[in-house]
């Protein structure tokens, strides 16, 4: 186990208890939620098609490269395809179905603390979105590599169990699906890394209705209503009615959030690896 002084020399002194409380809360929640995963070797894995191509300015990824050198190099190598401890993020189902930091995002914010990756939950926004543009390059360039734009093999995303996968979908999921309602024959429609991108992230379809708004008071009592842009545990930002752009640290207002697709965002944080891929198996029986 590493030590975090390590990683975290100077921690701003106001933010430590917010960092202790994500260190805390994401220990338990390797401790109980993570079984043990099977060993492979990380050169054999495909490297897997982005489900959603980006592309980022140039001067954003060199941006990003000298902050991933400095943050996030130590373990995952310079070029981000591994190093002393830390996975090949070129070959990561996280960055390949992540859109614009929001994968990536709670993984740095939160940290793997029991595997190795601590958190990072006061590398600013702009860090934080530079960093994830020259992953996405990287990416972009490892595809490139191994023969241009191949499509992933359906098996390659499907190592799940598909009845513990059932059972966590009648748990966390039935509430507002059914398999033989809204869900039957998904698989016939859609599958592999497409299917999991819709599972995790169903809004971020093209033409996928309406975008969330929140309402938010902040502690001098004055109250703003917008769309949200931005929104992690920490971060909450809008665009209000006259255009601005506000934001906020979570912490320091009272607010609610009108989003219909309110507990696929929560559920996020909620998946491990295993429970993804196992409920992901499941949906690939529903034909
Ligand atoms: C001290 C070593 C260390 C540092 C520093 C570190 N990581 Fe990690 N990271 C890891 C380890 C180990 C894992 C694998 C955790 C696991 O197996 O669940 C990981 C996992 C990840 C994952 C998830 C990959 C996947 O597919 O599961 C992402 C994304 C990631 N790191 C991004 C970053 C970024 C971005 C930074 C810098 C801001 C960073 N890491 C800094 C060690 C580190
Ligand atoms: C509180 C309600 C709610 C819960 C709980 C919920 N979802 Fe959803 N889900 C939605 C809404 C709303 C949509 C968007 C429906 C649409 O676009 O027609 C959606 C869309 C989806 C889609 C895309 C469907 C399609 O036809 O494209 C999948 C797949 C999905 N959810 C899987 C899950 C899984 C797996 C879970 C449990 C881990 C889950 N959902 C939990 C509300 C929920």
């Amino acid at each position: 186990m590493l030590t975090l002084r390590a990683m975290h020399p100077r921690p701003p002194p106001r933010r430590a208890v917010l960092f202790a409380a994500a260190v805390v809360l994401c220990a338990a929640d390797v401790i109980h939620a993570q079984p043990p995963r099977s060993e492979s070797s990380p050169a054999a894995r495909p490297v897997p098609q982005s489900a959603t191509p980006q592309s980022y300015e140039p001067a954003l990824v060199e941006a990003g490269r000298a902050r991933f050198g400095a943050n996030c190099g130590f373990c995952h190598g310079p070029d981000a395809t591994g190093g002393s401890g830390g996975t090949d993020l070129t070959r990561s189902e996280i960055v390949a179905t992540d859109e614009r930091g929001n994968r990536i995002g709670p993984v740095v914010r939160t940290g793997r603390i029991e595997a190795g990756m601590p958190a990072f939950p006061t590398l600013s926004e702009s860090d934080l979105t530079a960093i994830v543009a020259f992953v996405h390059d990287q990416k972009a360039k490892a595809e490139a590599a191994v023969g241009g734009r191949r499509s992933v093999e359906v098996e390659d995303v499907l190592t799940g169990d598909a009845q513990a996968g059932r059972r966590y979908f009648e748990s966390a999921c039935s509430s507002c699906h059914s398999a033989t309602g809204d869900l039957a024959g998904i698989a016939s429609r859609i599958e592999g890394l497409a299917l999991l991108r819709r599972m995790l992230y169903p809004g971020g379809q093209a033409g996928g209705g309406r975008r969330p708004t929140a309402t938010v008071t902040t502690r001098d009592g004055e109250t703003v209503a917008g769309e949200v842009t931005y929104r992690d545990e920490f971060t909450l930002a809008v665009v209000d009615g006259a255009g601005r752009y506000r934001s906020w640290p979570t912490d320091r207002v009272r607010f609610t959030i009108d989003d219909p697709l309110e507990a696929h965002v929560a559920q996020l944080p909620r998946y491990t690896d295993e429970a993804m891929h196992d409920v992901l198996a499941y949906l690939h029986t529903l034909r």
